[in-house]
């Protein structure tokens, strides 16, 4: 915020936790002692101001600019395609940019290790890898294996590194000559800054900082703030003094002795790592057991920027239970250096864990260093973490274990256990571990081991945030990890045997074949269609120039709001008390429904609630203040009483117990389902959950309202997919006719469907603040907020019987759906209309019955999202697939193979249907992945591996793109040309990463015969392009690029007469030609499109205009015993048509797959039993990070037959791909079965998605499972009902 005050908006603000990587910039300080500068990117969201003394900080901007010059970091990430919507690319850049400065020519581990805290929305990160390996000292090329035959073909590569300018180190900027003069005369007084609240204190000397805190003992000391400050933010603790002993070099001294390792409080987890690793190549390995098991948590532990933020002091200090370090610094035997008026050393003990003041530190006291000895020989130490995802995630357990055995025996001396994740703080199964000296390291000992640790161990069933089977299993599974390591080094030490060569780390290797036949070779030169044009705006956002909603100046008199939201679920209010808040200084008005002029919304789904809320997070009204922090704190003091209402209904099995629904039921229905039931051979019946996803667009929800002095106008810039459902929404609101509201839309930082409906509501509410106070609204919100208010993917309950014969052919299948719609309709119902529409995907099932229903709920209302209802949907069809070759002992694939549409057909909803490019893709997938020899090669691993076990998937894809309304299919364009030749385009598509804007100027480049360059798009405005529907159902440049084409062939037509008259003059002349002849240079074009339509009453219709094909190999490897999983390798084909511009549809096919294997492995909404959204930021809510990325992805695309009813026959790849993500889950669900066939439990289970480590942990049962339900819980009690996940 404080760099947004300077002009310099190109860090963003996507979360305020650290969890993002959007904010971060590069921060250098000189080290006092060895003079050198050290370098280190940061999360500016957790970065106090005061900090940065001394310190030079280097945002995106001083990187380099268009104005100036462009960094190599910042043209490679453009030109390779890795920014979409770009919200993220400045965080990406200063990332690797920080890399960069401190390794020229880094390793690719090192650079995986960058951007691990650096999440991306929309690319599914694998050009970002690429643009960032084009700098790595041993480039594999893009494939990272041998040369693709395409490679020397410069026409069929998305990206040519020989055109990069080189990376020369000796050009980046000096550190501030200023700053070093002041390292080399360090000031030793105590600064001291004052704030509003906080005074924020100093001291230059060690003596300094002891009489401080002798002074101020109830002050905290502020290290890297990454525990302090999320505490600060949304806990609201307040300190009114704050002590930085940033330059204090007392508490950064690192001593090395014969038993031991001292390191100072002060140093960051990052200069921690690299002691470490210094002192594990010095000593033998025997005594670095305790520095290996540290290390291997510091690379996973948060992301590099935290890491180089966060202090060792604040990390043991913050005690957390999660904690990664003080586990292992605990059985390490750890003691920690205190000083304060004298000083004294305790150990790092349970008790000092637990904080019990017995053990603790003084208020005075202060932590100076901590000793970490050496291990010894016949000593083990290892350590262990579970988290949702590899990298960036808080684990759900971790442990630090440590045996020591008498010499030359397996007879334990010593043993100590430690976990964390398991209560409310770490803790140590110390009686355990007692009972256990004396035991010889085997079988028997690991079963009693087991059951001591259960016992002692013991989480209550109803343990805040659950899942407490999982973490028991856990417990004991990390100990028989422990033992079988511990087993491998006794047998080396015992009897020697050859070590086997670990294998080396791998990252990313991938591969794109583009169709040969995407650009012809008689296209002229200039005609961009069909190549891999950069995204217009990709080197903007790369510099941090790309300007979003928020990034808007701030304008004279600028008021901002925020919302306030109800805390109940379902309840009356009963009163509201706002005396205290209007008392703030700054605050200005709150608005409530009474202050709206027009309509408050619809009686079912009001902008602002009167007298009943319906949700936790329902906006009741809005406060406006001078400024967002007081805003924030005004709320914090409103007092709303409410009076609970009954039922409260949250899970879809609820709603369907009350018969609560939002709409009457869906259905489809051919053949005749019941007979078919009486001739098959065997019948299934199954159940389905697919959990809800949040739409986690980068760029939160925001919009500025300005309002004009005449006439009632209004011009509100706003972060939407659908400005003209926001300028409708503005004007019943406030009762003013359309013509007078204008909306702006420049781009979005993502939207995925999650910016269609709800932008309206916020641009409705800023408006009447508008409105009220005559001052312009500026409303940001927050991801808290953000992820509270809005809904997302509807989660959805699946039942389904299917009757089929022992060969795999499926006779009969019914399929009944019920999805979780929330608290009012919004896109509810047309979710569930295209969910049946589609449920059929790729298979032709001649006796079928379709049933779908909207459940309501008391939770935020769902919305559109990406794939709308397909990707949860089709996952039922899929499990009815898996569930039929279980029973028929058939491959999965040949049942898909056996039952997927062959030849020319009708759809369930009668609609004429030709396979042939969906048997292409299959086939081409099979083939491109070499499944079948991988299918033989994943059965012999799985023989040879109890533990592990691998899973392949191959999953077909039939996807309708499109809505199934008449008038959504239709665009319009406004093209100017000006008398200097330029040309201005506007159309009716919003720019949400998805490079709309630089296929509407291929287009028009193609019709006008003119380079793109004369060519230029500002925004998407209602005034230029009235009605436009949301950019949306994957046919945005469909639509609008046969309206662009349109009103370019209209201009060309007008300029006809003058080319043919001088046919070899320049475009410039003719356009002076046509000005002097009063031709207009203005058109406006139109399209009017596909008719679609569907009668629900007789089933049929031709409800979408085409299809896209597709098919995905998945390979993945679990851990039977953590419940994680790797993936191997994806390999995608995918039915383009004529693809409009390769990079730009690959990348939306990658960023959808990822997406999609996010929805089904890793992203859970988090609920309390009150129905409040426990997971609202990226800590809680787990969306993929780099390091999930396939290690091999592959994407290619097929050429296909024309499709005459879109733009130059390209197709809209926008959705399809989030569903292919699903082949990542049932490879995962292939391992589980088989996983489950070696341990002779049923093969076939309840499938759920997502296929967290939790669900596979559990499913793949053995005896550590069994133990964990035999040895008994303590007993529920009844105030804490069980918490639980909406899916339920
Ligand atoms: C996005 C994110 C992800 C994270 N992921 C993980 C993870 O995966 N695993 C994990 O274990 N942790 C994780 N953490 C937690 C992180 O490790 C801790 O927040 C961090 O180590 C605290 O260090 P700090 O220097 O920032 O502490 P600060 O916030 O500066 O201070 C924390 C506390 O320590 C006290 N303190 C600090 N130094 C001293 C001293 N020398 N003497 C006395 N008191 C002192 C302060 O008074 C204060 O109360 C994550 C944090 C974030 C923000
Ligand atoms: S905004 Fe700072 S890390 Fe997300
Ligand atoms: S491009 Fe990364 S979040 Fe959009």
């Amino acid at each position: 915020k404080q760099v947004g005050r300077v002009r310099l908006t190109g860090t963003k603000y996507a979360c305020g936790r650290g969890g993002c990587g959007a904010c971060t910039v590069m921060v250098s300080k000189r080290d006092p002692t060895s003079q050198e500068i050290r370098h280190f990117s940061v999360t500016t969201c957790l970065v106090p101001i005061c900090s940065l003394y001394g310190a030079a900080v280097t945002t995106v901007e001083g990187v380099g600019s268009m104005k100036t010059r462009l960094h190599p970091v910042q043209e490679r990430i453009a030109k390779s395609h890795g920014t979409q919507c770009g919200f993220c690319t400045p965080g990406m850049v200063m990332s690797m940019y920080t890399l960069l400065r401190n390794h020229p020519q880094p390793s690719e581990e090192q650079l995986l290790e960058a951007l691990g805290g650096n999440l991306c929305r929309c690319t599914g990160y694998r050009p970002i890898l690429a643009s960032g390996k084009t700098f790595c000292l041993v480039s594999r090329g893009l494939r990272g294996h041998p040369q693709s035959k395409n490679d020397g073909d410069r026409r069929s590569k998305l990206f040519v590194k020989e055109e990069f300018q080189p990376l020369d180190p000796t050009q980046e900027l000096i550190f501030p000559p200023e700053l070093l003069r002041m390292t080399e005369n360090p000031e030793k007084r105590t600064l001291t800054f004052h704030g509003e609240r906080v005074t924020w204190i100093s001291p230059g000397t060690f003596k300094d900082l002891l009489e401080l805190k002798a002074k101020h003992p109830e002050a905290p000391l502020i290290l890297g703030n990454t525990s302090l400050g999320p505490a600060m933010r949304s806990k609201g603790c307040l300190h009114p003094i704050l002590l930085s002993p940033a330059r204090i070099s007392e508490l950064n001294v690192v001593s090395k002795t014969n038993d031991g390792l001292t390191i100072g409080a002060g140093c960051s987890l990052a200069q921690v790592k690299d002691i470490l690793a210094e002192r594990v190549s010095e000593l033998p390995e025997e005594k670095t057991q305790t520095y290996r098991a540290l290390l291997k948590h510091l690379k996973s532990l948060a992301s590099q920027q935290i890491r180089n933020m966060a202090s060792l002091g604040g990390h043991i200090i913050s005690r957390h239970s999660y904690s990664d370090l003080n586990p292992i610094l605990a059985v390490g035997n750890a003691t920690l250096n205190l000083t304060s008026e004298g000083t004294r050393r305790i150990p790092l003990s349970e008790h000092f864990l637990a904080g019990l003041a017995s053990a603790d530190l003084k208020p005075e006291e202060i932590l100076e260093s901590v000793y970490i000895p050496h291990s010894q020989k016949w000593e083990f130490v290892s350590a262990f973490r579970q988290a949702q995802c590899q990298q960036n995630a808080l684990p759900d357990v971790n442990a630090g274990m440590r045996v020591l055995f008498k010499e030359g025996t397996d007879i334990i001396e010593d043993l100590s256990i430690t976990y964390g994740g398991v209560g409310a703080a770490t803790v140590s199964a110390h009686k355990s571990c007692q009972q256990l000296l004396g035991r010889q390291w085997d079988e028997l000992m690991l079963d009693e081991a087991c059951r001591r640790l259960l016992d002692e161990v013991s989480l209550p069933g109803w343990a805040p945030g659950g899942r407490v089977e999982f973490k028991r299993t856990l417990v004991v599974s990390f100990f028989f990890k422990f033992y079988l390591q511990v087993l491998q080094e006794l047998k080396k030490l015992i009897k020697p045997f050859p070590v086997p060569v670990s294998a080396l780390a791998f990252m990313g290797s991938w591969q794109h074949k583009l169709p040969p036949s995407s650009v012809d070779s008689h296209q002229p030169l200039q005609d961009p269609v069909g190549r891999p044009v950069m995204h217009l705006s990709g080197l903007k956002h790369a510099t941090g120039e790309a300007e979003f909603c928020d990034d808007i100046p701030m304008v004279d008199k600028e008021l901002c709001m925020a919302l306030v939201t109800s805390t109940r679920a379902y309840a009356k209010i009963i009163s509201i008390d706002l005396s205290e808040a209007l008392e703030i200084p700054g605050v200005v008005d709150v608005i409530t429904a009474k202050d709206i002029p027009g309509t408050n919304g619809t009686e079912d789904d009001k902008l602002l609630a009167v007298d009943e809320v319906l949700c936790v997070g329902q906006i009741i009204f809005a406060v406006v203040a001078e400024t967002d922090v007081q805003a924030k704190r005004a709320i914090e003091k409103i007092k709303i009483t409410y009076e609970e209402l009954e039922p409260i209904i949250f899970t879809i099995k609820d709603a369907i117990k009350h018969n609560s629904f939002l709409c009457p039921e869906k259905k489809l229905e051919q053949g005749n389902i019941e007979e078919a039931f009486e001739k098959v051979d065997q019948i299934v019946e199954g159940e389905v959950h697919v959990g809800g996803q949040e739409h986690f667009y980068m760029e939160t929800q925001r919009v500025l309202v300005i309002p004009k002095t005449e006439d009632k106008e209004l011009d509100i810039y706003v972060s939407t997919q659908d400005p003209a459902h926001v300028q409708k929404t503005v004007s019943s609101t406030l009762n003013i006719p359309i013509n007078r509201i204008t909306c702006h839309v420049k781009r979005v930082g993502g939207g995925f469907g999650g910016k269609i409906g709800r932008p309206a509501v916020f641009g409705a509410i800023a408006a009447v603040g508008a409105l009220k106070t005559g001052h312009p609204i500026r409303l940001v919100l927050d991801r808290e907020d953000d992820m509270l208010i809005t809904g997302g993917r509807h989660p959805l309950f699946g039942k389904y019987k299917v009757g089929f014969m022992n060969n795999g052919r499926i006779k009969a299948l019914d399929i009944e759906c019920f999805i979780n719609g929330g608290c009012t309709l919004d896109d509810s119902e047309l979710v569930t209309e295209f969910l049946i529409l589609k449920l059929e995907n790729a298979y032709k099932i001649r006796n079928l019955r379709f049933r779908g229903r909207a459940c309501l709920t008391n939770l935020p209302s769902n919305t559109a999202f990406r794939g709308f209802g397909f990707p949860q949907g089709t996952l039922v069809t899929e499990s009815c697939i898996t569930a039929v070759a279980a029973k028929c002992g058939l491959p999965p694939e040949k049942v898909r193979e056996k039952n997927m549409y062959r030849t020319v057909d009708k759809t369930i909803y009668k609609q004429a249907f030709n396979p042939e490019s969906l048997i292409r893709c299959w086939n081409e997938c099979l083939d491109a992945s070499s499944f079948h020899n991988r299918r033989k090669q994943v059965e012999e691993f799985n023989k040879k591996n109890y533990w592990k076990k691998r899973g392949i998937a191959v999953i077909p894809m039939k996807f309708s793109v499109g809505f199934a309304a008449t008038s959504y299919h239709q665009a319009a364009a406004l093209v100017h040309i000006y008398t200097d030749g330029s040309v201005l385009v506007t159309h009716g598509g919003n720019e949400l990463g998805q490079g709309i804007h630089t296929k509407m100027l291929q287009v028009a480049s193609r019709e006008l015969k003119i380079p793109m360059s004369h060519l230029h798009i500002c925004e998407t405005s209602t005034a230029m392009v009235p009605n436009t529907i949301a950019t949306a159902a994957s046919v945005g440049a469909d639509i609008n690029g046969k309206a662009v084409q349109n009103a370019c062939q209209i201009l060309l037509k007008r300029l006809e007469p003058i080319i043919k008259k001088n046919p070899e003059g320049t475009w410039e002349e003719w356009i002076e030609a046509a000005f002097e002849q009063r031709i207009s240079l203005s058109a406006t074009g139109y399209f009017r499109g596909y008719k679609a339509f569907m009668d629900w009453e007789k089933g049929e219709g031709d409800p979408f205009p085409y299809y896209v094909y597709g098919a995905a190999c998945s390979e993945v490897e679990i851990d039977c015993l953590t419940g994680a999983h790797k993936k191997i390798r994806t390999d995608i084909v995918m039915d383009a048509c004529c693809s409009l511009n390769p990079a730009i549809d690959i990348g939306q096919i990658e960023g959808a797959f990822i997406q999609g294997m996010g929805l089904y492995t890793t992203e859970e909404l988090k609920y309390s039993p009150e129905g409040v959204l426990y997971s609202r930021g990226p800590d809680e809510y787990k969306i993929p990070t780099i390091s999930d990325v396939p290690e091999e992805f592959n994407v290619s695309l097929l050429p296909s037959s024309q499709t005459p009813l879109t733009i130059y026959s390209s197709k809209g790849l926008g959705e399809s791909g989030m569903f292919l993500g699903s082949s990542v889950f049932f490879a995962i669900t292939d391992a589980v079965a088989a996983a489950r066939k070696e341990r002779d439990i049923a093969e076939d289970f309840t499938v759920k998605s997502p296929a967290t480590p939790e669900w596979v942990r559990m499913a793949c049962a053995d005896r550590f499972t069994e133990m964990v339900y035999i040895c008994p819980l303590p007993l529920e009690p009844p105030s804490h009902p069980t918490p639980w996940a909406i899916f339920k």
